[in-house]
């Protein structure tokens, strides 16, 4: 069977940088939910939004998530959208198949973090840089719910590619 270990949070807490960081270190194998949808589709996230809705991304991520159990056996480090543990049943299915970690900078970073790449995110758009620590606020209020339920969290203290490398090696017995 594989393992799976599925970095979860936040827009901005850093599931894909250091998520590609700490796979090639450790020689594990790098996914990104998104890049996988944008690859499906041809076209990038912020489009797929404009062009068939928010609706049909959603159905298209927790399909794509759940093949990730067709994959050859191997083991992954998968960095998921910052919805994904907040739609359909992805959050129980992923506890259920794998290890989630989730990746909690505070709002002050996140929010530098947004402000610099706003324009990628469909979520973000029409959100002005004086709003965002708000909207991030209001948001994380919704779906820190579904973050919580992961089995791990790297704290803002804690966020660093070397603790992430500890706890997934603590989890394969290496
Ligand atoms: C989303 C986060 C994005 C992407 C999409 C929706 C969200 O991923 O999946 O724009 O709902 O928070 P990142 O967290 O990688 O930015």
């Amino acid at each position: 069977m594989s393992k799976l270990f599925f970095l979860i949070g936040f827009m901005g807490s850093g599931k894909s940088t250091m998520g590609h960081a700490v796979a090639d270190e450790m020689g594990i194998t790098f996914l990104d939910l998104d890049e996988w949808i944008e690859k499906r589709e041809g076209k990038s996230i912020k489009n797929i939004f404009e062009e068939k809705g928010e609706a049909y991304f959603r159905q298209l991520e927790s399909s794509l998530l759940k093949a990730l159990t067709f994959l050859p056996e191997a083991k992954y480090l998968v960095a998921t959208g910052g919805g994904t543990p907040c739609f359909e049943d992805n959050m129980k299915w992923m506890n259920a198949h794998g290890t989630t970690i989730y990746l909690k900078p505070t709002i002050q970073v996140l929010g530098e973090r947004l402000i610099a790449d706003r324009d990628k995110r469909p979520l973000l758009k029409g959100t002005k840089p004086t709003d965002i620590q708000q909207f991030i606020h209001t948001l994380l209020q919704q779906r820190e719910a579904f973050y919580l339920q992961a089995r791990h969290t790297l704290t803002a203290e804690d966020l660093a590619p070397n603790k992430l490398i500890q706890l997934i090696k603590m989890q394969i017995g290496g």
